[in-house]
């Protein structure tokens, strides 16, 4: 693959790529190793959908990842693991030692009972094992389903029974910052009834107590004690599940994006040299969590298939200090740095002084993910960790992409802050009114949509095709949906200005207001809820709800506490709400629609004008939770 170097070079390949993205794409996948050629390049047509890429290709993505680095670079190191206590040793991990591990494990897999297509649920902490795991996992052809370490046993549960997931790996417990969470018993929890879990694999990491079933647990340290220590890569078709990942929607429960093998691949790793311009040696930390699409595509798959070296973090920003990521950024000479906003927003709290503390002169490039980056973030991250030299890429994309689709790339097309910037070669952008009509030219606001398939577009919702018609491709027909409104301005670049449909987005993760609202309803207290996005200074948007009590139930801060704890239960501490309010009714059309434009409205304390508000059953109640609002904090 060769690097696009200058714009006007960006703007060539461009061009070449929407007029033949067959071939455009072919040649970029004649760099990998394919044990054998696809026959067709793309089929596609997005009324099903069904869209095929590198059509009778076969291959395994981890011998495009590892072994084919082998030869050149089998001592490089390919992964570099920083503890939670950066008083434990460093890990580092040669793509020959990443091979053994990856080998292992799929041996271990395979001894488990494990076969091709099989799913495998991984909740784990970010230690090495998750992202041997996750290779193992591919290399045998088995599809991994990761839930982020930070979700429900209740959650747990939705996941390993809507993927029909035999096996779970887990680990005793975790470290993160301070704290210590035992994530066996969570699982315990979440399996307790799902017979169809065959074995639950767990990793040592915190060598404390755990229950143990023996007939379904089996510990990793014993299984690996004479395993191989080396797996054949099975075979797989370029259209053979790689992995599915749960994500939040506008309705219902979480749903599982699922990505194929060959052209997952190729996107993330063209995706990844491309937007970082990844030189050869360079080493690249990602923030995210595996558990998070960004994990997979710019921690894992997207580096090791470059065969560069990523780092990966067990800890937190702020443990033991504030200063944790400059200090990282320090000690493993980091060249290309790539976090979320909201991470810079709760960093930049405390003052340039923890990042003057140490030596940054190695960070090269700068990248944002997971939100519009703001202005003021956009300039401290700039100035005081970039020191003004290093180019940031605001990197647009999502779970459902795969990889990223609008962005600048590093130092070679122009950043403008608040601008994610330009559509990758090969993927078409287009704007539409809400009522459907495309929206042509310059300095014009629509909803965004994708005219062609890229790569590593969504193929299916697992288990349920029809929702991932419904929810992508059904409202404006011919076209993928993102849910992103967005301003391509004067010359072409495009600002994302955020959710249009009932998703919000705090800290970077994504939930629908619904499931949040079905979460709340499970407590015993609650009658009804409305939920909603409202501006929020460190995270981006925050989550307030208003609940309807039952009767007896006092609005106190009892009942706010036990329905907090609920949300807890059912989702995870990520989706607690940040604002919490009582109220008498929830303002409701006739047709019994709630009216959320005006919760809005209320939630970002702007109740100047609520608009018309003569459809309600009883507009009288807008007042009394506009007053009300008032004492919420
Ligand atoms: C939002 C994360 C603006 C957007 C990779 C999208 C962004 C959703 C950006 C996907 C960005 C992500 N600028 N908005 N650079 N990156 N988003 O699936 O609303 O967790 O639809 O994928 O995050 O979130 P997801």
């Amino acid at each position: 693959m060769k690097k696009i170097s200058t714009y006007q070079e960006y703007q060539d390949i461009y061009q070449k790529s929407i007029e033949h993205p067959e071939l455009f794409w072919a040649e970029i996948a004649e760099s990998f190793t394919w044990t054998k050629k696809w026959d067709k390049v793309l089929d596609w047509e997005f009324a099903t959908p069904d869209v095929k890429w590198f059509v009778g290709g076969k291959l395994n993505i981890t011998e495009n990842c590892i072994d084919r680095h082998i030869e050149t670079k089998g001592d490089q190191v390919a992964l570099i693991w920083e503890p939670n206590d950066e008083k434990e040793p460093v890990k580092s991990y040669t793509y020959r030692q990443l091979l053994t591990q990856v080998s292992k494990f799929a041996n271990v897999l395979k001894k488990m009972g494990v076969q091709k297509g099989d799913r495998v649920c991984i909740y784990l902490p970010m230690i090495p094992e998750l992202a041997f795991a996750t290779l193992a996992c591919a290399r045998i052809g088995a599809v991994h389903s990761i839930i982020f370490a930070g979700f429900s046993a209740s959650s747990i549960r939705d996941r390993v029974e809507d993927a029909q997931a035999k096996f779970i790996i887990t680990s005793d417990g975790m470290f993160r910052g301070s704290k210590n969470l035992n994530l066996k018993s969570i699982v315990d929890e979440a399996i307790a009834d799902i017979a169809a879990v065959a074995h639950v694999l767990v990793i040592n990491r915190t060598h404390e107590e755990i229950a143990w079933n023996k007939e379904r647990d089996l510990k990793f340290d014993d299984l690996v004690k004479d395993v191989d220590d080396f797996c054949e890569a099975e075979t797989m078709d370029s259209e053979d599940i790689l992995f599915i990942l749960y994500t939040s929607g506008s309705t219902g429960k979480p749903k599982g994006v699922v990505h194929t093998c060959g052209g997952y691949m190729v996107y993330a790793a063209y995706t990844f040299l491309q937007v970082f311009q990844y030189e050869t040696g360079e080493i690249h930390w990602c923030t995210a969590d595996i558990g998070w699409v960004t994990g997979h595509s710019y921690i894992l798959y997207g580096p090791l298939a470059n065969g560069a070296t990523t780092l990966m973090f067990e800890g937190i920003p702020t443990y033991p200090d504030v200063d944790r990521f400059w200090k990282v950024c320090e000690k493993h000479r980091v060249n290309i740095f790539y976090t979320a906003p909201t991470a810079i927003r709760s960093l930049m709290a405390y003052g340039e002084e923890p990042v003057n503390r140490f030596d940054l002169s190695s960070i090269k490039k700068l990248g944002s993910v997971g939100e519009p980056i703001n202005e003021e973030a956009y300039h401290w991250f700039d100035t005081h960790v970039g020191k003004g030299k290093c180019p940031i890429v605001d990197t647009w994309w999502q779970t459902e992409t795969g990889g990223i689709l609008i962005t600048t790339l590093a130092g070679v097309t122009e950043s403008k802050p608040s601008y994610a910037g330009y559509p990758m070669p090969g993927v078409k952008p287009c704007l539409v009114s809400p009522e459907g009509q495309p929206i042509e030219g310059n300095d014009k606001e629509g909803y965004l949509c994708i005219e062609f398939p890229w790569p590593s577009i969504l193929r299916s919702t697992y288990g349920d095709h029809e929702r991932c018609r419904i929810n992508y491709f059904s409202t404006y027909p011919n076209r993928y949906f993102t849910g992103d409104g967005v301003y391509r301005d004067e010359i072409g670049r495009y600002r994302i200005i955020g959710r249009v449909d009932d998703v919000i987005n705090v800290s970077g993760h994504r939930f629908g207001t619904a499931e949040i609202e079905n979460a709340i309803g499970e407590d015993e207290a609650v009658i009804e809820s409305a939920v909603v996005g409202f501006p929020h200074d460190i995270k981006g948007q925050g989550i307030y709800a208003f609940v309807i009590l039952e009767p007896h139930h006092q609005a106190n801060e009892e009942t706010k506490k036990s329905i907090i704890q609920t949300i807890t239960r059912v989702i995870g501490p990520i989706a607690k709400p940040d604002k919490l309010q009582f109220v008498p009714g929830l303002p409701k059309t006739r047709s019994g629609k709630i009216m959320r434009r005006i919760l809005r409205k209320i939630a970002e304390g702007d109740t100047s004008n609520l608009g018309d508000i003569s459809t309600l059953i009883d507009p009288s109640i807008v007042e009394i939770i506009k007053e009300d609002a008032k004492k919420i904090n």
